[in-house]
C-alpha cells in the first residue's frame, strides 16, 4: 500500500519546525535543562504549540493526534522512566540531546502515522465523533416524554454508584473495629452499616436496570411508530429505490440499536465513569507513583480501542447490509415461488441465495477474527502495564514507601479500574455505532415527502371533467426517459373515455398523474379546472378512485377490504357496492358472507373474484372518478352491461378505462390512443375506425 501523501507532507512540516523550535531553545534557553522534569514538560508544551500550530497551518488534512504524540511522547517517556527508576543517563531536554534522540522521536511518530493509516482506512479527523453527538441531541429529544422515569433511572444510577463505592469504605470500617476490639455494638453497628450499603446498592442498581429496561422498550415502540407513519405517507420514487426488506431492517434492527445509546450506552458510560474516578481515589490515597504508572493504560486501551471500533463498524455496517440482502433475497423468492416454480429458476435462486449468504459468512468470520485479535492485544497490554507497576511496587517495597498489604490492595483496585476502562472505551465505541444505526433511522424520519398531503381545495360540488394539458413526465428513477410528451386529454362527466395503446405506451402512466403518486415533469393535471395538487389528499383520494390490473387486497375480511380507507362506511353500502361490482352472489355463497378472511394478499380467492372486490372498494366511496386500469380482463359475464352501470350511477361519472378487449373499447364513448408516451389520435370508436389509423390496428392486434 502506497504512504498516503498527507503523511509525508505532515511529518517533513512537523520535524522542520521542530528542529528550527530545537535550535532555539538549545541557543536562548539552556537552563531549562537544570529545572529537571518541569524543564521536560516546559518543552513539551512549547512544543505543542509549536508542533501544533505548523500542522494545523500547513498540512491541515492530517491527524491532529500526530503533533500531540511528538510533543508529548519525550515528556511522558522521560517521566516515567524517572517513576521506573531504569538505569542509564538520559537527557532532561530533547534540545540537549543527541540528535539521535530526535531521529527516534520522529521515526516513532511516522511509524504511528503509517500504522494508523493502515490499521483505519479512513483519515481520522475527530468529524465522526462530532457527528454522533448530532443523533445524541435527537434520541434525547425523542426519548423526552420518558423524562420522569428517566430522572428516576440516573438518580437510582447515581444512588447505586455511591454504594457501591462505599461497601470498600464501611468494609474498611469493619476491620477497623474488629482490629481495635472495641466491643459487640459498635461491630454490630459497623457490620450493620455495611450490609445496609450492600443492600441498598444493589436495590438502586436492580431498580435503575429495570427502569432502564422500561424506558428502552417504550422508546422502541415509540420510534417504531413514529418512523411507520412516516414511511407510509413518502412518495412512491421513495419505496421504488428502497427494498422492503431494508425498511424492515430499519424498523426492527436499527430501532432497537438507536435504543440502546440512552438505555444502555450513557448508563454503562456513567456507571463506570463513576467507578473509576471512586477508584483512582483510593489508588491515588495508596501510591500516587503507582497511580500515574496505572494510568498509562487508559490512553494504550483508548487508542486500541479506537482503531478496532473504526474497523468494526465498518465491518458492521458491512454484515447488516449484507443481512438485509440475504432477507430481500427470501423474501422475493418466497413471495413469486409460482414464477420461479413456473420458469424452472430454483436452481438460480439457490444459487443467487447462497452467493449473498457467502458474502454475509465471510464478513462476519473477517468480523470474528479481528475481534480476537483485539482482545488479544488489549490483555497483553493490560499484563504489560500490571508488570510494570508490580516493578515499580517492588522497588517501593525495598523503600520503604508501601506495605506488602498496600501493593495487594493496588493491584486489586487497579484490576478492577483497568475493567471499568476497558468497559468506558467499549461504550463509547458501541455508542458511535448506535449512533450510526439512530442516523439511519433519522434520516428516513426527516425525508421531505415530495408529493406532500399538499393543498386544501375541498368543494363541496364536483363534475368530475378531468384535463392533461400538455403533460410531460419521467420517472424519478430513469430521469432522462421521458415516458410522457406533450399530452393532451380530457374526460368528460357522464362518459366512458378508453385509453388505448400498446404495453409500454405510458397508460398506466397517465393513471398514477391522476392518483398523484408523481407530480407531471411539465403541464398540469387538471380537475374541474383546479390542478390536483390543490387538493386535500383525503378528498381527492375519495373523489378518484382506481382499480389496478393486479388488485390488491390486504389480510382480513372481505367487509374490512371492500371498506378500505373509509372509517364511517355502513353495512348497506357495502353491499350495494358489492352487488355493483357482481360480487354479492360469491360473497352470499362464502360461509361467512362478508366476514371471510381473504387471506394474505387475498390468496384463497380467484383472480376474477380479487377484482370484483376491488370494484367494490373503488364503488362504495362513491367515486366521481373511477378509473378502471386492464381492470376487467378476469371478469365472466356480461361486463359491458356492467360498466354502463357503473359510469349510469351515482349521476354523470368520470370514467377511464384501459383495456385491450376491442369489445370493451367500442363501448367506449370516446377513444384516446397513446403512441410512445405521445396521443396519437382521438375521437369516437366508429370515428376512429372508419380513419383507419393506429386504433384500427390496434383492434387487429
Ligand atoms: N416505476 C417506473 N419507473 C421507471 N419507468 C417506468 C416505471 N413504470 C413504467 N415505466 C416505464 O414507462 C413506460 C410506460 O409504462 P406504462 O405507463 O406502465 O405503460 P402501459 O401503457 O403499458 O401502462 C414504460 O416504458 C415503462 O418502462
Ligand atoms: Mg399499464
Amino acid at each position: 500500500m502506497a504512504m498516503p501523501p498527507y503523511i509525508l507532507r505532515l511529518s517533513c512540516t512537523l520535524l522542520l519546525a521542530d528542529l528550527a523550535l530545537m535550535l532555539a531553545l538549545a541557543h536562548f534557553f539552556p537552563a531549562l535543562a537544570h529545572l529537571g522534569w518541569v524543564g521536560s514538560w516546559l518543552e513539551a508544551g512549547l512544543r505543542l504549540l509549536v508542533l501544533g500550530g505548523a500542522g494545523q497551518l500547513l498540512a491541515p488534512r492530517g491527524p491532529r493526534g500526530a503533533a500531540v504524540l511528538l510533543s508529548l511522547g519525550p515528556a511522558i517517556f522521560l517521566t516515567l522512566r524517572g517513576y521506573v527508576g531504569l538505569p542509564g543517563a538520559a537527557p532532561v531536554l530533547l534540545a540537549m540531546a543527541t540528535p539521535s534522540w530526535l531521529v527516534l522521536t520522529h521515526g516513532t511518530a511516522v511509524v504511528a502515522l503509517l500504522t494508523w493509516s493502515l490499521l483505519v482506512p479512513t483519515v481520522a479527523t475527530g468529524a465522526k465523533e462530532a457527528e454522533a453527538w448530532v443523533p445524541l441531541r435527537r434520541l434525547l429529544a425523542l426519548a423526552w416524554p420518558e423524562w420522569p422515569f428517566l430522572g428516576c433511572a440516573f438518580l437510582f444510577l447515581a444512588l447505586a454508584a455511591l454504594g457501591e463505592t462505599s461497601v470498600p469504605y464501611c468494609t474498611g470500617r469493619a476491620l477497623d473495629v474488629l482490629r481495635q476490639g472495641d466491643g459487640l455494638a459498635a461491630f454490630t453497628a459497623a457490620v450493620g452499616l455495611m450490609c445496609l450499603a450492600s443492600a441498598s446498592s444493589s436495590l438502586f442498581a436492580g431498580c435503575r436496570g429495570g427502569l432502564f429496561t422500561f424506558i428502552r422498550f417504550r422508546f422502541i415502540l415509540r420510534t417504531r411508530d413514529q418512523l411507520f407513519s412516516s414511511l407510509v405517507y413518502r412518495d412512491l420514487a421513495f419505496f421504488q429505490k428502497t427494498t422492503a426488506a431494508e425498511l424492515a431492517s430499519r424498523l426492527t434492527t436499527d430501532v432497537t440499536l438507536a435504543s440502546n445509546v440512552l438505555a444502555l450506552n450513557i448508563n454503562v458510560m456513567l456507571r463506570n465513569l463513576g467507578q473509576v474516578l471512586g477508584l483512582c481515589a483510593f489508588m491515588l490515597g495508596l501510591s500516587p507513583r503507582l497511580t500515574m504508572l496505572a494510568l498509562l493504560e487508559v490512553p494504550l486501551a483508548v487508542t486500541a480501542r479506537k482503531v478496532y471500533d473504526t474497523r468494526h463498524q465498518m465491518l458492521q455496517r458491512a454484515v447488516l447490509d449484507a443481512a438485509a440482502d440475504t432477507g430481500a433475497a427470501v423474501q422475493e423468492s418466497i413471495s413469486s415461488i409460482e414464477m420461479v416454480r413456473v420458469f424452472n429458476g430454483e436452481e438460480e435462486e439457490e444459487h443467487r441465495y447462497s452467493q449473498v449468504l457467502d458474502r454475509t459468512l465471510r464478513l462476519r468470520d473477517q468480523r470474528d477474527t479481528e475481534r480476537a485479535i483485539f482482545l488479544l492485544i488489549q490483555r497483553v497490554l493490560q499484563l504489560a502495564v500490571q508488570a510494570l507497576v508490580l516493578y515499580c511496587g517492588h522497588q517501593q517495597l525495598h523503600e520503604g514507601t508501601l506495605t506488602a498489604g498496600g501493593l495487594v490492595a493496588f493491584i486489586l483496585y487497579q484490576t478492577k479500574a483497568g475493567s471499568c476502562v476497558q468497559a468506558l472505551a467499549y461504550s463509547y465505541g458501541d455508542l458511535l455505532s448506535n449512533a450510526a444505526a439512530a442516523c439511519k433511522v433519522f434520516d428516513y424520519l426527516n425525508w421531505e415527502r415530495a408529493v406532500g398531503a399538499g393543498g386544501t381545495y375541498v368543494p363541496t360540488r364536483l363534475r368530475g371533467h378531468v384535463t392533461f394539458h400538455r403533460v410531460s413526465f419521467a420517472y424519478p428513477t430513469c430521469p432522462e426517459r421521458l415516458v410522457l410528451q406533450d399530452v393532451t386529454f380530457e374526460l368528460r362527466p357522464g362518459e366512458v373515455t378508453a385509453l388505448a395503446g400498446l404495453n409500454g405506451s405510458g397508460k398506466s402512466t397517465c393513471v398514477a398523474l391522476l392518483e398523484r403518486f408523481y407530480e407531471p415533469g411539465a403541464g398540469e393535471v387538471l380537475l374541474d379546472g383546479v390542478p390536483l395538487r390543490d387538493y386535500e389528499h383525503r378528498y381527492l383520494h375519495r373523489q378518484v378512485a382506481l382499480v389496478g390490473q393486479e388488485p390488491v387486497l390486504f389480510s382480513g375480511s372481505i367487509r374490512d377490504n371492500i371498506a378500505y380507507g373509509m372509517e364511517d362506511c355502513k353495512e348497506e353500502e357495502i353491499i350495494a357496492a358489492a352487488r355493483a361490482a357482481g360480487a354479492l352472489g360469491f360473497i352470499s355463497a362464502l360461509e361467512q358472507g362478508f366476514g371471510t378472511d381473504v387471506g394474505e394478499r387475498g390468496g384463497q380467492l380467484s383472480a376474477g373474484q380479487k377484482q370484483r372486490i376491488a370494484i367494490a372498494r373503488a364503488l362504495v366511496r362513491p367515486p366521481t372518478v373511477l378509473i378502471l386500469d386492464e381492470a376487467t380482463s378476469a371478469l365472466d359475464g356480461d361486463s359491458d352491461a356492467m360498466l354502463q352501470q357503473w359510469v349510469r350511477n351515482g349521476g354523470d361519472r368520470t370514467v377511464l378505462l384501459i383495456t385491450h378487449q376491442p369489445r370493451m373499447l367500442e363501448k367506449a364513448d370516446r377513444v384516446v390512443v397513446l403512441e410512445h408516451g405521445t396521443v396519437a389520435e382521438m375521437g369516437t370508436p366508429a370515428e376512429l375506425r372508419t380513419r383507419g389509423g393506429p386504433y384500427s390496428r390496434l383492434l387487429q392486434h
